[in-house]
């Protein structure tokens, strides 16, 4: 349907993956790319809304548009911010209970961030079967990796098996993520030419790729 927006809800039970660090960095890079974004968090911890304050206070006009709700009220607020924009992150809290099936029945697409730790690992399986069971499209996605660590590989290989469809960019363990989050901004603002941008680059265009998120004509 025309003008209708793609919703990306963004889930893991494990505290501290990654979730908030990806809703943020992709919608930067998203409306850095021309596109009308909204963020919602159901996360009652509140830390996207921090950013979105830093982000404020920083640069006057934060550029993208941010909204809270309950997570019974996420059904609501997508269908409005779906009018309004061209594409929704909802950032959700680090559990993974019948709270969180509202959020997955408006999604396009669920990530599923993993920090290259077993721990993460073992916190994943609940929510891809969630997921699962409401027939969305999910992908894993590799964070925090020490690229040519066995632990990194180990855990990437066996997220591979839970998860065919798990991104094929992956994000690595990087200062910038925590600094700029803590600045209200994305790592691409920071620093639009480094490694960091460049893998939140190529997963934003795996992910539009997949929910067919067009991108405005240049
Ligand atoms: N790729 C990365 N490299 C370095 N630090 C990272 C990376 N990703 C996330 N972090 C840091 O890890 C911490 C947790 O990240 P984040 O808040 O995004 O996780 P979360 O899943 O939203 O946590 P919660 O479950 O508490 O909501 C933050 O301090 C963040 O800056
Ligand atoms: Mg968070």
């Amino acid at each position: 349907m025309a003008g209708r927006g793609k919703v990306i809800v963004i889930a893991q039970q494990k505290g501290g993956s990654g979730k908030t660090t990806l809703a943020v960095n992709l919608a930067v890079t998203y409306a850095r790319l021309g596109l009308r974004v909204a963020l919602l968090d159901t996360d009652p911890q509140g830390s996207l809304g921090r950013w979105f304050l830093a982000r404020r206070e920083r640069l006057g006009e934060a550029g993208i548009e941010f909204s809270t709700s309950s997570a019974w009220g996420v059904s609501y607020e997508c269908e409005k911010l779906r009018r309004l924009a061209d594409v929704i992150l909802v950032d959700t809290p680090p559990k993974v209970d019948a709270d969180l099936r509202p959020a997955l029945r408006e999604a396009d697409i669920v990530l599923v961030p993993i920090a290259a730790s077993h721990v993460d690992l073992w916190a994943t399986e609940g929510v891809l079967d969630l997921a699962r069971r409401e027939q969305r499209q999910v992908a894993v996605v590799m964070n925090r990796v020490r690229a040519g660590t066995r632990l990194s590989d180990e855990v990437t290989a066996s997220a591979g098996r839970l998860d065919p469809g798990m991104a094929a960019a992956k994000l690595a363990n990087r200062v910038a993520y925590g600094e700029s989050l803590g600045q209200g901004l994305g790592v691409a603002e920071v620093q639009g030419r480094g490694p960091a941008a460049a893998e939140i680059a190529a997963l934003a265009a795996e992910i539009a790729g997949r929910i067919d998120l067009q991108m405005p004509a240049s």
